[in-house]
């Protein structure tokens, strides 16, 4: 339940940046909703009653005849419109003007020139400023409607922004809503406010509209959900666990290859804390034994995504009954495009712990956190009361430690000697601040001998590696820059607590061209 009736809709044209317009309204405190555009009748928009309403880019040309156009309703509500490539391209057809292809597509980084002030561009941009803005379109405007004129322009496009301003009417060809429109974010926060929101909207909302809509999807049947120990699953269970209580049974299944002392803090938290229905399965004998003298990474992971599935498989069986799944399942995982011909369709990339999953168990799918973005994520684990070390943990690989013993195959003893390394290494981390700062720490063991001294004597022990990036979607990544002390604390302090382990390098290869893990 939204805690105001400030509500922005966003009618969905397929692009797949659509959600990123509702990130940026979101930020900018006012609640909204994406739907596509044709589930959106004049019925439900009534009751929906937004106060402005913003129409995406899409990949359909206007020019063909059966493209998706908005309600026409969206034009006579007496409410701001704001339509974004596509978006703007259908309202100017639909209201007069015409659509033609351009001779060569623009795509990228393009300065704009502002020739007119504009209520849209009030406090954001002035005449003759010259913003640069992302482009990427195919079609543009020709001619626009009655009542519209141009207010800025681009090289290659006449009709960059188009106005008319007694109707709060807007189109603008470039999109707003990415990061390469460096004032978009702004100008997006702006057209919210000239809807006359206030921006009082926060996750707390979120948080209730969630819960919410849980209860409405599962009613009285049974939830099952995947810990792993990471945020968005924790986030996901918790958040079920406050819509429906025990109807809520959580399986944290144990693959023996979590850091150190990981598996009974998640079983802590979530049993002894939250009192959520858990059950603690350990399997690290099975996994490791159908690990043994494997060193291949993809045949790692295979092996382990096809045991975690027959062991997830098994505790829900004994279970029992239960109709849903719930998954944690972010928006970078989504894919969602609007086919035109029916309803939505939609692609998940497969999930490295669940992948598999709902198609083999038949369920149906809770995930309450596909809109979300990881940081978004993290906010609403603080509103439910998640610890801030749990929340802002780093993110940790499915497969586990397995894939930071590369090239070798896993033992115990070596998944030892790692697990003391790394929890030394992020002891001091955290004791010197710098943990928020790294987006992923951890220790690699290499099977490279190297040479120590210790006493009198010469010993060969083992090679570790140390890797800290910092990143914002792991898309890329840079090497952490550590001070210099800190680093040779880490270093000494791991080759005498670690009897294995003689030397200790630090890996500063970036994304890309390296990648953040070693395999
Ligand atoms: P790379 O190594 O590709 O990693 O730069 C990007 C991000 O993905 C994580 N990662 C994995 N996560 N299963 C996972 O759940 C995997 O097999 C896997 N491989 C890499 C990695 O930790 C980083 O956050």
């Amino acid at each position: 339940m939204h805690t105001s009736d400030d509500k922005i809709l966003i009618l969905d044209f397929g692009s797949q940046v659509t959600q990123l317009i509702a990130r940026r309204v979101r930020e900018a405190g006012v609640y909204s909703e994406i739907w596509p555009f044709n589930q959106a009748n004049e019925q439900r928009i009534k009751e929906f009653a937004p106060k402005g309403i913003i129409l995406s880019g899409g990949p359909a040309s206007v020019t063909e005849g059966d493209t998706p156009r908005a309600p026409q309703m969206v034009f006579e509500m007496g409410i701001p419109v704001l339509g974004i490539c596509y978006g703007m391209q259908t309202m100017m057809h639909q209201l007069g003007g015409t659509v033609e292809n351009a001779n060569h597509r623009e795509f990228g980084r393009t300065e704009m020139a502002i020739e007119k002030p504009s209520g849209l561009f009030e406090n954001v941009w002035k005449i003759s400023d010259t913003p640069t803005v992302w482009m990427s379109h195919g079609d543009r405007v020709a001619e626009i409607p009655k009542g519209f004129e141009v207010v800025a322009t681009s090289t290659s496009c006449p009709f960059a922004a188009v106005a008319d301003e007694s109707r709060h009417f807007y189109g603008v060809q470039f999109h707003p809503e990415v990061a390469h429109t460096p004032d978009g974010a702004k100008l997006l926060e702006h057209f919210t406010r000239l809807c006359g929101c206030t921006g009082n909207w926060t996750m707390a909302a979120f948080k209730d509209r969630a819960i919410e809509a849980i209860r409405k999807q599962v009613g009285d049947e049974k939830v099952i959900c995947g810990l792993s120990g990471g945020v968005d699953s924790a986030v996901t269970a918790v958040l079920i666990h406050e819509a429906i209580g025990d109807q809520l049974t959580c399986i944290f299944v144990d693959h023996g290859m979590m850091r150190m002392n990981e598996a009974d803090e998640v079983v802590s938290l979530f049993r002894d804390h939250y009192k959520i229905n858990l059950v603690h399965n350990n399997s690290a004998d099975l996994f490791l034994g159908r690990l043994k003298g494997i060193t291949d990474p993809e045949e790692k992971r295979k092996i382990i995504g096809k045991t975690f599935i027959d062991v997830f498989d098994e505790e829900a069986g004994k279970i029992g009954g239960a109709k849903f799944l719930a998954q944690g399942t972010l928006y970078p995982d989504v894919i969602e495009s609007v086919s035109f011909t029916g309803g939505p369709s939609v692609t998940i990339k497969s999930h490295h712990n669940v992948g598999g999953l709902p198609e083999k168990m038949n369920m149906q799918l809770v995930e309450p956190l596909r809109e979300l973005f990881k940081d978004e994520v993290r906010a609403l684990g603080r509103e439910l009361g998640l610890p801030d070390v749990f929340v802002g943990r780093h993110p940790f690989p499915g497969p586990g430690l397995a894939i930071r013993i590369p090239d070798d195959d896993i033992t115990e003893e070596k998944l030892e000697t790692l697990r003391k390394a790394d929890a030394i290494y992020l002891e001091e981390i955290r004791n010197a601040g710098v943990y928020d700062d790294i987006w992923q720490a951890f220790v690699i063991l290499s099977k490279t001998k190297s040479v120590g001294v210790q006493g009198d004597g010469r010993f060969h022990g083992q090679t570790c590696v140390i890797r800290a990036v910092t990143s914002t979607d792991a898309m890329t990544a840079d090497f952490y820059h550590f001070d210099w002390e800190l680093l040779g604390r880490i270093a000494t302090r791991i080759v005498n607590e670690v009897p294995a382990i003689s030397r200790v390098s630090y890996d500063v290869t970036s994304k890309p061209p390296g990648t953040i893990e070693w395999e």
